[in-house]
Parts: C-alpha cells; sequence; structure tokens
C-alpha cells in the first residue's frame, strides 16, 4: 500500500515507522455539549474537528460537485454529532489539477464551490451551532496560473522572478539537465524547464504547483496578510498544509538515494529511484515561519486562530519542536506517530501513546488516522502479508470502533475525516481510465492515487446517496456499499457506527475523565489488548480496552499502583452484544471488542 502521507514517510525510509473575534451562541438543539467555539485561547483543546472534503460532502446544485452552500445545509447533522469544528480542504478559485491545492487566488472562492457571501453564510450558520471553521492555507506552493506566477515566468528581471525557486541548469555530457536529482512528491524531477527564460522551477508537488520562496520577506507578507484575510471573515483556524517543505538547502546538492534490503536503489511506484529529502523537508528555517505566522494570526484574532500542521515527521522530537520552544509555533501539529502505524501492533501504539503523553511536554496531541490522501481505516484489514483489503470485511465495523475509541477516547484533540463516523471504505479506481487524481494516472497501478478516499459523502440508500440530485453525474461514483452504509440507515440503527461516534463524541465532551483527565496505560505487557485509564485529580476515573485481535480476550485491571482501590465498573459504552463486566477483574472482549466503563 502506498498513498501520500505514507509516501513522505517512505521517502524519509522510515518504514516506522478575526480581527472579528467569534462570540459563544447557544446551540440550537439538546446536541452533547459542544460550545467550546473559538472564545479562549484554547478553545480547540480537546476538541474534535471533522475534515470535509467540499467536493465530496454535499452537491446543492446539480453539478455532482459538493459546494459551500451543501456544507451548510448539512450543520444541522454535524453540531447532533457533536463536532466542534470544520476543517475544509481548499475551496479557493483553482485550475483544479490537484482539486484546489494548486490556488490561483487567495482571497476568493471558486465558483465550482460558491461565492465569498456563501462562505460567509457558511460560517455564520456554524457559529450558530458553535461550529468553527478552519480554513486550509496551502503556503509552499501556488497554482502555476496565480498572477504571481504568471508575472515571476514573465521574464527574468521581473520584480516577482524571486518569489519563486529558479535556478539554472546543468550541463551534463554536453545536454542540459535539472539543478540535482530532488523528486516531486508526485513524481519523477522536481524541476521544471521554461524553455522562456531559460532557467528550472522547482515543485515539490505537480508542475503545475511551483514552489513560493520563502527567503523572500514580500512572500511572507503576502501570506500573513492571507491569514488575516479569512480571519476578518470568521475563521478561527488554518490547517497548514505541507508546512514543513517550505525551505529547500541553498547548496542545491543532490539527495541521497533511498537505499532497499539489497543495498540497492529503492524504485518508487513512479519508476524512479527513491531520493531522500533532507535537502528539501523540514528544514530549520520552517520554525521561523511559524513563529512569524502565529504573531500575525494571534494579533489579528486576539489569539482565538489556532495553526494546525499537516505535520509528517520522522521523530516525537522534530514533532515537540513544532510546538515551538516558548508554545510560540503550532497548537497543534498533527501527531501522524500514532495514526500511521498501519497495523495493529499493540506494543508499537503503546509507545506512540506514551510519547505522545510523555514526549511533547504535555502539550495537546492531535491524532489523526485518516484523510484525503491516505486509505481510510478499512485498511487495518488485512491479509496474512499485512495487505489491506479494503471494504466491508467479516470485522469491518470492530474495527472501526477500536480506531474510533482509540482517537475519541485518548487525551487528544481529535481529527476524524468525513464518512468515518458511517464506516465508509476506501474505494480505488478499478481502471485507470476512471482515476481523477493525477498521481493515479502516473502511478497505475502501484499507485492508484487518492480517489479511494474521496468518494462522495453517503447520506441515505436513495439515488445519488443523497449527495446530489438524481440526475446529476457525480464527480466521482459512489461506493457500492451506500446502501447499508449510510447516515439515514444508520440513525435507526442503535448499535450503528454513526451512534458508537456518537456516544464516545458526547463522552469525551461530557465525562469529566474523558474530557480532561491524565491517560496512564494499563497492563503494558499485554500483546492483544490496549488498556488506558483517564484519571481526573478528583478521583473520576474511565479505563478503556480495545482488542487488538480476532480472537476473544480477557482483560483484568489492578488499579491500586494507580491510586485507586476500587474495582467496580459502570458500562459506558462496549462492543454491541458484549457482556456487561461486574468489576474490573474480568472484562471480556469479543474479535475486536471494545470496552470503556467508569470506575467506581
Ligand atoms: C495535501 C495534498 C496535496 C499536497 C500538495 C498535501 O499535503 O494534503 O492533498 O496534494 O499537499 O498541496
Amino acid at each position: 500500500m502506498k498513498r501520500f502521507g505514507l509516501f513522505l514517510l517512505l521517502s524519509s525510509a522510515l518504514l516506522w515507522a478575526a480581527s472579528t473575534p467569534v462570540e459563544a451562541q447557544p446551540a440550537a438543539t439538546a446536541a452533547p455539549q459542544t460550545g467550546q467555539i473559538a472564545t479562549s485561547p484554547h478553545w480547540w483543546k480537546d476538541a474534535v474537528i471533522y475534515e470535509i472534503y467540499p467536493r465530496s460532502f454535499q452537491d446543492s446544485n446539480g453539478d455532482g460537485i459538493g459546494d459551500l452552500n451543501g456544507i451548510t445545509s448539512r450543520l444541522d447533522y454535524l453540531q447532533k454529532l457533536g463536532v466542534d469544528a470544520i476543517w475544509l480542504t481548499p475551496i479557493y478559485p483553482s485550475p483544479q489539477v490537484d482539486f484546489g491545492y494548486d490556488i490561483s487566488d487567495y482571497e476568493n472562492v471558486d465558483p465550482q464551490y460558491g461565492t465569498l457571501a456563501d462562505f460567509d453564510r457558511l460560517v455564520a450558520e456554524a457559529r450558530k451551532r458553535n461550529i468553527s471553521v478552519i480554513m486550509d492555507l496551502v503556503l509552499n506552493h501556488t497554482s502555476d496560473q496565480h498572477p504571481w506566477f504568471l508575472e515571476s515566468r514573465s521574464s527574468r528581471t521581473n520584480p516577482k522572478r524571486d518569489w519563486y525557486m529558479w535556478h539554472d541548469g546543468k550541463m551534463v555530457n554536453g545536454e542540459l539537465e535539472p539543478p540535482n536529482n530532488w523528486e516531486s512528491v508526485f513524481g519523477h524531477s522536481a524541476w521544471q524547464w521554461d524553455a522562456k527564460t531559460g532557467q528550472y522551477y522547482y515543485h515539490r508537488f505537480y508542475i503545475q504547483q511551483p514552489d513560493l520562496n520563502w527567503n523572500n520577506p514580500q512572500v511572507r507578507k503576502a501570506m500573513y496578510d492571507v491569514a488575516r484575510f479569512w480571519i476578518r471573515h470568521g475563521v478561527t483556524g488554518f490547517r497548514l498544509d505541507a508546512i514543513t517543505s517550505l525551505f529547500e538547502d541553498p547548496s542545491d546538492t543532490d539527495e541521497a538515494y533511498v537505499l532497499g534490503p539489497d543495498g540497492k536503489p529503492v524504485i518508487n511506484a513512479f519508476g524512479d529511484k527513491e531520493v531522500k529529502t533532507d535537502k528539501t523537508d523540514n528544514l530549520p528555517e520552517v520554525h521561523d515561519v511559524l513563529r512569524e505566522l502565529r504573531q500575525a494570526t494571534d494579533a489579528a484574532s486576539g489569539r482565538k486562530v489556532v495553526l494546525i500542521g499537516e505535520t509528517y515527521l520522522r521523530s516525537i522530537d522534530d514533532l515537540r519542536k513544532m510546538y515551538g520552544a516558548h508554545n510560540d509555533e503550532l497548537q497543534l501539529p498533527m501527531d501522524m506517530q500514532v495514526g500511521f502505524i498501519n497495523k495493529f501492533d499493540v506494543a508499537l501504539f503503546r509507545q506512540r501513546i506514551r510519547d505522545a503523553e510523555t514526549e511533547i511536554n504535555g502539550d495537546e496531541p492531535l491524532f489523526v488516522f485518516d484523510n484525503h490522501d491516505n486509505p481510510r481505516w478499512d485498511r487495518y484489514q488485512t491479509d496474512a502479508a499485512g495487505t489491506p483489503i479494503f471494504g466491508y470485511g467479516l470485522h469491518h465495523d470492530d474495527i472501526g470502533r477500536v480506531i474510533a475509541t482509540i482517537l475519541l477516547a485518548s487525551r487528544d484533540t481529535a481529527l476524524m475525516y468525513y464518512g468515518d463516523e458511517i464506516g465508509m471504505v476506501t474505494t480505488p479506481p478499478a481502471r485507470k481510465q476512471d482515476v481523477r487524481d493525477p498521481i493515479g494516472i502516473t502511478g497505475w497501478p502501484k499507485e492508484k492515487g487518492r480517489d479511494g478516499e474521496r468518494t462522495p459523502m453517503q447520506w441515505d440508500a436513495g439515488p445519488n446517496a443523497g449527495f446530489a440530485l438524481p440526475d446529476a453525474k457525480t464527480w466521482l461514483p459512489i461506493p457500492p456499499g451506500y446502501k447499508t452504509f449510510n447516515v439515514a440507515a444508520e440513525e435507526g440503527e442503535p448499535d450503528s457506527m454513526l451512534h458508537w461516534y456518537e456516544q464516545l463524541i458526547a463522552l469525551k465532551k461530557n465525562d469529566p475523565a474523558l474530557h480532561e483527565g491524565e491517560e496512564i496505560l494499563l497492563n503494558t505487557s499485554d500483546d492483544h489488548v490496549l488498556s488506558w485509564l483517564r484519571k481526573t485529580a478528583d478521583g473520576e476515573a474511565v479505563v478503556v480496552a480495545c482488542n487488538f485481535t480476532p480472537q476473544p480476550q480477557t482483560v483484568s485491571f489492578n488499579l491500586s499502583a494507580q491510586g485507586i482501590s476500587r474495582s467496580g465498573l459502570t458500562t459506558l459504552l462496549k462492543t454491541p452484544g458484549a457482556p456487561d463486566p461486574q468489576s474490573a477483574d474480568s472484562v471480556q472482549l469479543g474479535p475486536y471488542g471494545v470496552y470503556v466503563g467508569q470506575v467506581r
């Protein structure tokens, strides 16, 4: 399996591996206690953030592509689910080569998704429901159609020439070649020849996504102005795209090759010899930008804006640095260490969760298990060789409950992806001619692209799954399982995945131990069951146990070492059909079973 985030990890040879302040509004319905909306600098702590891929959430105008008015029409659903914030992947005007991550105007909305007025209405309606809106901010690169780049490429003397990464080629045996062997994450050389001005430009992603030059102070100011613009439109957070790749090593020398077990360079899905990313990723200057951006957003919002980082990093030490030496950088760098282990290995999960507890100075971890770049959690069902079997497998729901429980019952801010809550599965295209994501075309068949995790939201069992009008042609096909796995069906089933999520989110907000208790790992030699305790200073305690195996398991908890002499349990949540334990001495778990109980 290879997908985007994983790809970055593999590239590093790490297989292991407003100025308009927002006011609180009363909840419109008796939903789980939301209300953490941006009224304080720490509103995002313990929050549940819901990622929306706007193209695929809800179409309101019949073109088969999701839009802002569609999202607004589904806010009641999100409020009932209990989410505190929605993160929208890019909605700016864009040629859509990378489905919005190639931006041609940072201060407007792409007509496919609506208008700026639609955006303002979305923010206002979300606020009424105590839901914050987080924008995706793409700082590393623009579209090649952005006026800045059009100017930059117009001549070597244009004032914007230095806004991008231009470089001379080098002559090798009489042939002109790119300056070095750096590769695009999306395949092949990261350098693109520009015949008109006789230089190469650098693009970490698609050719149509030229990298900005972050050494240029005008670039920095222009982007901080973009952040201020959206804060004026009521945004209370930014998810910083590809934030670790802002800078490149000025020596411009070749990267080393990633070597396989046979000592030879690894050939990646694009047929390239894979290079390391030591000179193009996570350079120390990134931290200077993070501090400046934080100062800008803090000042513009009265410290109400949260900065979230897309941070695929090599180690917990690198993750810790992202918070800043004085908590002056990102409030929430994504902890990919836990969510992208990609196999049920109890010891590894325990280690990574412990790291999040002990190695980031007590800061708030942000856990995430999937997104628009990586397969959904059905990837945890594997064959004997560990290869994922995407789809509704035997233990689909059970595995989903395990993942949801780790995400929502841990001491963290939880980032979930639309459709997780109804158990949507990864549905990659079966034929190359159906692929929409360009990397799936370049990399077919080894890399099928990211369409599989971007399919339309399944709202009901009717035509187009309620995502679009019945006669619309949806931009990606509706996955086959939608008649069973959809919001309407699951709302009516007490044991559905949707109800599991709703209950977990309600517990995260309302149960004192699960809301703010410290986290202590339990039974740390158990290879089958991951267990932990959440405990407050005034004695509220909850145990959580997740069976990582398809065999039934029984666990017992001796909590005396944690200063708890009680052993009675009151069930808060458990896998449907499992027995109710009488005490912490014997908790029975079915295959991939989950138990959450209050200690009394
Ligand atoms: C986004 C991807 C995008 C890439 C280039 C990533 O980190 O999540 O979807 O293709 O950045 O902008």
